[in-house]
């Protein structure tokens, strides 16, 4: 790195070393255990009252409604003699609140019993797939704790959103649904677990990284202390809603960031990783380079002047400063000035692919699983942000990073996508009710 590029991090307080992979993972694992005892945390160790280990009734339709951070997706799913999942009459939404201006609660369930409605001749059985962080009853309703991801529908917070959504759609058909809601991240688990795959696993892990971030696990029922009622010797998931860790200290543009929004102060581990905040984090970054005198001044003026950039648009160029058709397109960049560009926007990627690690490996790592390389653990892992970031060789380095915490720990591990992972999961738990 450049010693002028080197200062403007130092100076800001961005850090790609520090904390190191292993005091990160002893956070996490400290602020897991007081996560899962109802103490103070920052994780927040959700109990899904989902296990993984019963069979799914095949050739049986189940509706699923999948409201992720961006869209709202519902279909009809069935399991084939195979196992294989069979998904119908697939429709997709812009998720209710995530677009335009604050929704209050009658029209945010409106709408989603509107997209539900011409399917519900199908089955009484729904899985409702959440992405939200949602305190989860044991009949498998759930409470909105909190938006994530800038969805704005403020009366939803508190309420339970499986039986509002039932009651919406049975003031529209007279039909009652029997409603499973999970999270994203039990969902992905989920559908690891039924993907048939034909290698035998001994654990199984979701991670999400998308428009937001969150992993989930399989935990012990006597480690889940907040709840003492239940059951010895079983096991259920746990959602650890990892977005709001609060282990990674913020550089000055990760603060930045987060005053501008109306939700500063939390969350601020996902604002570093998921797209919904990395492009808005790399205009920040920009911004501060041209403030510093990193940048031509016409370039600098024109950046300053910048409101806006999507996460893809930010990537895309880091990727290829030379590219044409991004919000960069205005700005009158020097070949200097593009190589900036690069030289500081690829750090948010580079920094965001190992936190993405250390958050996969830590549940990893707490589950114990894939001790015997016969049987190695599953991390199931969703999310266009995952897949699709191209600077940084973003993906690869997840997974070099992976190898590096994990191989040395003796921990045997293996990464799968399962495609429509929340979908195939939302179906399993709607039908193992
Ligand atoms: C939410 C989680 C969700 C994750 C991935 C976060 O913003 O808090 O509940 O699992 O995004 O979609």
């Amino acid at each position: 790195m450049k010693k002028s590029v080197q200062n403007f991090f130092e100076s800001h307080d961005f850090c790609l070393e520090s904390p190191s992979n292993d005091e990160l993972l002893a956070t996490f694992d400290a602020e897991m255990t007081a996560g899962l005892a109802g103490d103070k945390s920052s994780l927040a160790m959700i109990p899904a009252y989902v296990t993984t280990d019963k069979p799914v009734p095949i050739n049986t339709p189940v509706l699923v409604m999948d409201a992720g951070g961006t869209n709202l997706r519902v279909a009809v799913v069935w399991f084939d003699n195979r196992g294989l999942a069979r998904i119908e009459d697939f429709k997709k939404y812009p998720m209710p609140g995530s677009s335009g201006g604050e929704l209050d609660a009658e029209t945010f369930f409106a709408k989603l019993a509107d997209a539900l409605v011409p399917l519900v001749d199908r089955s009484q059985s729904l899985g409702f797939c959440f992405s939200y962080p949602t305190e989860v009853t044991p009949d498998c309703d759930g409470r909105l704790l909190r938006w994530t991801k800038q969805v704005r529908a403020k009366q939803v917070v508190g309420r339970m959103v499986g039986a509002n959504l039932v009651e919406a759609v049975r003031e529209r058909t007279g039909r009652t649904l029997s409603v499973r809601l999970l999270n994203d991240t039990v969902a992905t688990l989920l559908a690891g677990r039924s993907a048939g795959v034909a290698r035998r696993h001994s654990g199984q892990i979701g991670f999400i990284l998308g428009t937001g971030t969150n992993t989930a696990y399989v935990e012990h029922h006597e480690n889940i202390a907040k709840l003492p009622q239940l059951k010895a010797g079983g096991r259920m998931a746990v959602n650890v809603e990892s977005g709001n860790f609060g282990g990674v200290p913020q550089s000055d543009f990760d603060k930045a960031l987060d005053k501008s929004l109306p939700d500063c102060g939390t969350y601020r581990f996902e604002k570093m990783i998921s797209g919904a905040y990395l492009g808005s984090l790399g205009l920040k970054v920009l911004q501060h380079a041209a403030e510093d005198g990193l940048f031509s001044s016409a370039a600098a003026t024109a950046l300053l002047a910048t409101r806006e950039i999507t996460n893809k648009d930010f990537d895309d160029f880091v990727d290829n400063p030379f590219l044409n058709g991004t919000a960069f397109d205005k700005v009158p960049f020097t070949d200097d000035d593009r190589r900036t560009v690069v030289e500081v926007g690829t750090p948010i990627f580079v920094r965001a692919a190992r936190l993405a690690a250390i958050n996969i490996a830590a549940a990893i790592l707490r589950d114990g699983a894939g001790r015997d390389p016969l049987y190695p653990i599953c991390a199931t892992i969703d999310g266009s942000t995952y897949y699709r970031t191209r600077s940084a060789q973003f993906r690869s380095r997840i997974e070099a990073h992976l190898r590096e915490i994990l191989q040395p720990r003796g921990v045997f591990f293996e990464t799968i996508a399962v495609e429509d992972a929340p979908i195939i999961g939302a179906a399993v738990a709607g039908l193992t009710a």
